[in-house]
């Protein structure tokens, strides 16, 4: 079955959804609108998924895709084919949307969006597949493996190695990773690179154990070992701790950071309190967070949920757990703690609106939500919101 379809929105996922006989139809590819015509894949019950057959009016936001591997199915940047101001546009509903349907919560201040990143040449690292020797990145929606012969998302610098990547076949795991204030850059491989490959591809070739570089921001310098978590644009980590900064306004005593990673949160916002506990479950991000912070940071290496009932009275707290959200028992424990002032860092609105309502219950307040676009090209959406919670002790 062929129909057309006058896309609306996009959903929550990246996907253009319109409306057909009242039946919500969601189609990958499109975009708010373009009028297309849509072979029907899937019916269900309450909503249906199509195809683009053929475009037959585009969305205004449609430009020429700057990447060629677009066309090829490439799954890394697929909003490519939209102008940036359209993807801001849609993030902001988006952060909105799910905070109203998943969250039940209709009335917090949005701010406007963040335009944290660049449109492009943002990533600091690259964690690439191997098809037939070569750089290679999943395919949207498939298994399947598109080779690149370029890549515009990461930085300069690692754009030139994407483009000497060759001889990979003896590689089961590449992670190219770059300090944008450091200059420095290193290849991160499992398996066997070829024996120049360090002169091949431009880039010092390490083992997980042995690769480090490091990164600046927000005046801090920090070592970073491995695959250990570190945000992937480099000025949107500066955003991150402006916003969050900004979350814990009037906020003191003691600062928990929980899943500290090497300590962003820690130690830049948290040179501003007296103590910090900083709670980090990766033992290689673990060493890296005692090493990037002083005295004042108390480092945890031991999972959030376990550990936090077990840490004592916290007055202010920033949390930006991987996208699951927030750990089991979390919300309650920390207005058990004390806790008054609350940072939640998220990078998905869907889990972010329901740990908000799961904070809620526990009795915080929500304040403000400010949605940053740190991935450029993607459906991604970054969320920094402050929570406040009345009745503990000095409130
Ligand atoms: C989204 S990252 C944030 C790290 C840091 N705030 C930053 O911005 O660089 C989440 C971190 O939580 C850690 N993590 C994952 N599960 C955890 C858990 N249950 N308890 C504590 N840390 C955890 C991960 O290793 C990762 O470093």
């Amino acid at each position: 079955v062929t129909i057309p379809l006058r896309v609306e929105e996009m959903a929550h996922g990246g996907d253009g959804l319109g409306r057909h006989d009242g039946l919500a139809v969601f189609v990958p590819g499109a975009m708010p609108g373009d009028l297309v015509r849509v072979e029907i894949t899937e019916e269900r019950p309450r909503f249906a998924r199509g195809r683009v057959i053929e475009l037959l009016d585009p969305s205004p936001d449609r430009i020429e895709p700057p990447c060629p591997h677009l066309a090829d199915g490439c799954g890394g940047c697929p909003w490519q084919a939209a102008g940036h101001p359209a993807q801001l546009r849609w993030k902001q509903r988006t952060v909105r949307s799910q905070l109203a349907h998943l969250g039940d919560i209709h009335d917090a201040e949005v701010r406007p969006i963040d335009p944290a990143s660049p449109a492009f040449g943002y990533r600091n690292r690259m964690d690439l597949r191997v098809s037939g020797g070569r750089p290679a990145l999943a395919a949207a929606r498939s298994h399947d493996l598109v080779e690149l012969d370029l890549c515009l998302l990461p930085v300069e610098p690692l754009q030139r190695v994407i483009r000497r990547l060759d001889g990979l076949a003896g590689l089961r795991r590449l992670t190219l990773r770059a300090g944008v204030a450091s200059g420095e850059t290193v290849a991160i491989v499992d398996g066997d690179p070829p024996a120049d490959a360090s002169d091949r591809w431009g880039i010092p070739v390490r083992a997980p154990a042995a690769a480090r570089i490091h990164e600046e921001v927000a005046g801090v310098r920090f070592r970073i070992g491995g695959r250990a978590f570190f945000q992937v644009s480099t000025p949107g980590a500066g955003r991150l701790v402006h916003h969050v900064d900004l979350a814990l306004a009037g906020a003191e005593g003691v600062l928990l950071d929980g899943y500290a990673g090497v300590g962003l949160f820690a130690a830049t916002v948290g040179r501003r309190f007296g103590a910090v506990t900083a709670v980090e479950s990766d033992r290689r991000a673990v060493d890296d967070l005692g090493h990037n912070t002083d005295g004042r940071v108390t480092v945890v290496g031991r999972r959030l949920e376990e550990a936090v009932a077990g840490l004592g009275r916290f007055e202010a707290a920033v949390v930006d757990p991987p996208r699951a959200g927030l750990g089991p028992g979390v919300p309650e424990c920390l207005a058990a703690a004390g806790v008054r002032w609350l940072a939640m860092v998220s990078c998905d609105p869907a889990t972010f609106a329901r740990d908000a309502r799961r904070l809620v219950t526990a009795g915080f307040v929500l304040e403000w939500v400010q949605p940053l676009d740190l991935f450029p090209q993607t459906y991604h959406v970054e969320i920094v919101a402050r929570f406040t919670r009345a009745g503990a002790v000095g409130a």
